[in-house]
């Protein structure tokens, strides 16, 4: 079968479409800078926050402040520590008092600069700040470019669970530069890409070939394939997320490895795994028992395991994890629903269904 390379472009535009609160998710090479003028049309209040940690202001908060001033924003700068233990209620406290001091009204934004942590608690701030103002995502990181910063899901972590504190609250525009990713440490990279391999799974089976032809150009961040590849994710949550913004039903297909990946990450405390590779390691084992239940083929469960296994991603549950471990952890999580386990089983690359079972096969 010939295949084709739909890659031509390092740039790109795509909307998520929820009538009055519609967004534009930009998707550029170097446009740090130009997110000043792309706040312009937005008829926001001259002050604005911008939220970052220590690591991603080192790298790229002068450009945006630069930005932003150059454009007649007066941007306050708020520092939080790096890392999702920080994304919490205190942290939120702390953002608000920042923001009060420095006289943040209801027609004052806020912008997220930075990876899923940062982007997660800015969305909350500014859902519940003045009883909701506007706010900006400024993903840095592949995980946040292609799912974090796109949908609304806002949080923090309770010291009993983590999200589950949290508002759907969509942001007024989301401004991914992929040039971000060359600073992005190599193992964060490749848990993001997880996560792109999801969309292939859950939704298009084009993406999924690209993954499998493209690695290389991939590995290398080579601008017109990380942007294809950024785009048609955003592409596939924007339409996803336009649906079922509240995840009635239909979005839960982006949990596809979740429900394991979450276990998984709840048994290890959260040290053993990124998120994206623990989601690897649950979307291989959801495809497995999808190929036992005979809903997928023999053929298309492995080119799912050597997938995740070419781009170096983790994809078996560690030996010291038994099955009943897994299924008391799944038993805690959001995603279980009158006693059942719901879970994502691909049918096919590009198509899933959401089952209902009893326990982990
Ligand atoms: P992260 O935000 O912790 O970022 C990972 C690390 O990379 C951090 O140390 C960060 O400082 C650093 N970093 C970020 N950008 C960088 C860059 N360009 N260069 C160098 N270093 C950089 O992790 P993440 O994977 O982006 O996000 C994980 C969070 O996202 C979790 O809290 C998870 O719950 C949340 N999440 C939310 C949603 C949602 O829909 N809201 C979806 C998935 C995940
Ligand atoms: N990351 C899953 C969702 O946004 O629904």
């Amino acid at each position: 079968m010939e295949r084709v390379n739909p890659a031509q472009s390092n740039s790109a535009r795509v909307k998520v479409e929820l009538g009055e609160r519609s967004y534009n998710i930009s998707i550029g090479t170097d446009t740090l800078c130009g997110l000043g003028p792309a706040l312009k049309p937005l008829d926001i209040n001259p002050v604005i926050g911008l939220i970052t940690n220590p690591t991603v202001s080192h790298y790229y908060g002068h450009t945006v402040m630069d930005s932003l001033r150059t454009s007649g924003f007066e941007p306050i700068l708020i520092t939080i520590p790096d890392g999702e233990q920080y994304k919490d209620i205190l942290w939120a406290y702390y953002i608000y008092g920042e923001m009060l001091s420095n006289r943040l009204d209801r027609s004052s934004a806020i912008a997220a600069l930075g990876g899923g942590v940062i982007g997660d608690i800015t969305g909350f701030v500014a859902s519940t700040y003045m009883r909701g103002i506007p706010y900006i995502q400024v993903p840095t990181t592949l995980l946040s470019h292609v799912d974090s910063s796109v949908g609304g899901k806002t949080g923090i972590n309770h010291p009993l669970g983590k999200n589950m504190i949290g508002s759907f609250y969509q942001p007024r525009l989301v401004w991914v530069d992929i040039a971000t990713l060359k600073t992005l440490p190599r193992r964060e990279f490749i848990a993001g890409l997880a996560e792109v391999i999801k969309y292939g799974v859950i939704a298009d089976s084009v993406l999924f070939e690209y993954l499998e032809d493209n690695r290389e150009k991939i590995i290398s961040l080579e601008a017109d394939t990380i942007t294809y590849i950024v785009k048609r994710s955003c592409e596939i949550k924007a339409s996803v997320v336009a649906a079922d913004e509240k995840e009635a039903g239909f979005r839960a297909i982006l949990n596809y490895g979740h429900t394991i990946g979450h276990a998984i990450e709840t048994i290890t405390a959260y040290r053993e795994f990124l998120h994206g590779e623990a989601v690897a390691i649950g979307m291989l084992y959801a495809a497995g028992i999808a190929k036992d239940m005979g809903m997928l083929k023999e053929d298309e469960f492995k080119r799912i395991s050597s997938l995740i296994r070419i781009y170096g991603l983790p994809y078996e549950i560690p030996k010291d994890i038994s099955v009943p471990a897994i299924h008391e952890a799944v038993k805690v999580d959001k995603k279980r629903k009158a006693g059942r386990i719901r879970m994502v089983l691909p049918e096919g690359i590009g198509r899933v269904s959401i089952v209902s079972l009893d326990s982990i096969p």
